[in-house]
């Protein structure tokens, strides 16, 4: 995919398929009533004879215009002008990319980010439009022996602009193409199969970005570190797997020498068929994607490792299968994490939070500015939420309004759900500090609840994706998110 800038007009560049937005009314955008003049009012006319009229959802392709030097037009519907805002800005680029991808086409010059959408400058319209056209060519058929031929994507997409502002636009793409490879990695990594992304795999994988870069170093520790380290808690998890745990550490030195990092920490649990308290059956397979925090770690780092961004990171991973066997843990074992704190293990199928709380205590040796925590952590998550906004739960209120924002403008929002003492009752064990888990109410609460008191030294955050993470049905998927979260509250950290 090859994403580049024009200021060339619409009826004179020579192209695939040029791309218009319409509005409702018959207002044209700007870019489409130049195309339509030079072409002799060919798009008023498609208009008025009611081919489309500019609703949402609406695409026409029109074949070599007269006129005009491309070989189509694709006019894409955007709704009533009047609200037109960034999720309907989405939406019409979103259609635009199935409409193109699914032409003969095999480049196309789009004027959609010349629109004008409220709270979106026109750099982050760009950076839109490549991170949709960029997801939309990826198929998850890695492991096919047949790939599919029929779908082409278009292979070049270049970014119609008013000639001023090429040189930020310039900027744009390549912080969208950024984070489109990030997202990418994560969705590659979230489809890879349990019997082949194994907690050895995600860690080759971690080495193969370290080698992307002078900037990050990779260290990847072995069950006997960790023992070392007490992390009882952990290895409690993996002891019923044949799969070594393994505990990843990616230091990305993209700032200054003596500036705080921001530590972001991805459950990495390969498979999850819950353990001895396994799972049922129906979709279990979907627990490949129990490892989808990993994934937006590794994302993020590889995005900014191509923004070349200045900012200090260290991703770390614990990564391990939660598999049931004569060894495993069992319900009712009590097992101490490396923080000294016992924990009494009344459901195995609470995993992630037992792994979790030894990479987060672990982590405090970095003396973080923020700690991240990425975790496909609870189903109850995808009741409170669905699959539209991750939960986020912290112990500073403007470390979880920064990611709020971060959310909001990457089109990747989290929401902020409550940490108050009151919740923390329902972790009470008599027989240790702290049972793993809390009882049937408000579950991601006390997911997060459990977390928080490995938390306490430093500024923290959880994001809890198991709705977001990926899509079930017959779109089954990873997202990718929330890598552009991320990567976002990265950028605005740099800035700042
Ligand atoms: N990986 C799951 C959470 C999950 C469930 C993610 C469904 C996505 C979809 C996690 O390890 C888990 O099993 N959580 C349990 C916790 C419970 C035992 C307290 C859950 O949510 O059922
Ligand atoms: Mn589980
Ligand atoms: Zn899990």
């Amino acid at each position: 995919m090859k994403f580049t800038v024009t200021s060339e007009r619409p009826d004179s560049v020579k192209t695939g398929c040029v791309i218009l937005g319409v509005f409702e009314h018959r207002a044209l955008s700007s870019a489409a009533a130049e195309f339509d003049k030079a072409t002799g009012g060919i798009l008023k006319k498609i208009l008025k004879d009611g081919d489309m009229n500019g609703s949402s959802g609406q695409t026409v392709i029109v074949h070599s215009p007269a006129g005009a030097k491309c070989e189509r037009v694709l006019l894409v519907g955007c709704g009533k002008a009047s609200d037109f805002n960034a999720r309907a800005y989405q939406q019409a680029v979103s259609n635009s990319v199935q409409a193109v991808n699914a032409s003969g086409a095999s480049d196309a010059v789009s004027y959609l980010a010349e629109l004008e959408v409220s709270d979106r400058p026109t750099c982050q319209r760009v950076r839109t439009l490549v991170e949709v056209t960029y997801a939309a060519a990826y198929t998850p058929d890695a492991l096919k022996s047949r790939k599919d031929k029929s779908a082409q994507p278009i292979r070049r997409l270049s970014v119609g602009v008013d000639a001023g502002d090429v040189a930020s636009v310039r900027k744009a793409i390549s912080e969208g193409e950024a984070i489109a490879s990030g997202v990418e990695l994560a969705r590659t990594l979230g489809d890879l199969p349990g019997n082949i992304c194994t907690p050895s795999y995600l860690a080759n994988e971690a080495r193969e970005l370290g080698k992307g870069s002078d900037k990050l170093r990779v260290s990847v520790m072995s069950e006997a570190g960790m023992e070392k380290l007490g992390m009882g808690s952990l290895l409690s998890v993996s002891r019923g797997s044949r799969q070594p745990a393994k505990l990843i550490t990616l230091k990305y030195d993209g700032g200054k020498a003596r500036e705080k990092p921001v530590v972001l920490v991805g459950k990495g649990v390969t498979f999850d068929s819950g353990g001895i308290s396994i799972k049922p059956g129906a979709a279990m397979d979907e627990m490949k994607y129990d490892m989808c925090g990993a994934a937006s770690v590794l994302g993020t780092l590889k995005a900014c490792i191509a923004m070349k961004l200045p900012v200090n990171v260290v991703g770390i991973i614990p990564a391990t299968e939660n598999l049931p066997d004569g060894d495993a843990s069992k319900p009712g074992d009590i097992v101490t994490s490396m923080s000294g704190q016992t924990i009494e293990v009344l459901n195995t199928d609470a995993e992630g939070r037992l792994i979790l709380c030894d990479a987060l205590t672990y982590c405090g040796k970095y003396k973080p500015a923020a700690v991240i925590d990425i975790a496909t952590l609870t189903g109850a998550c995808v009741i409170a939420l669905g699959s539209h906004a991750a939960g986020l739960l912290s112990n500073d209120d403007e470390l979880a309004d920064e990611l709020l924002r971060a959310g909001k403008s990457a089109d990747d929002r989290a929401w902020h759900m409550p940490l108050w003492e009151e919740y923390q009752q329902q972790l009470k064990s008599n027989f240790a500090d702290m049972a793993n888990i809390g009882g049937r109410e408000a579950g991601t609460i006390t997911a997060a609840c459990f977390l928080s008191r490995f938390t306490e030294k430093y500024s923290w955050a959880h994001l809890d994706i198991a709705g977001v993470a990926w899509k079930g049905g017959d779109q089954k998927g990873a997202t990718g998110r929330p890598v552009s979260l991320l990567t976002q509250f990265l950028i605005d950290r740099a800035a700042s």
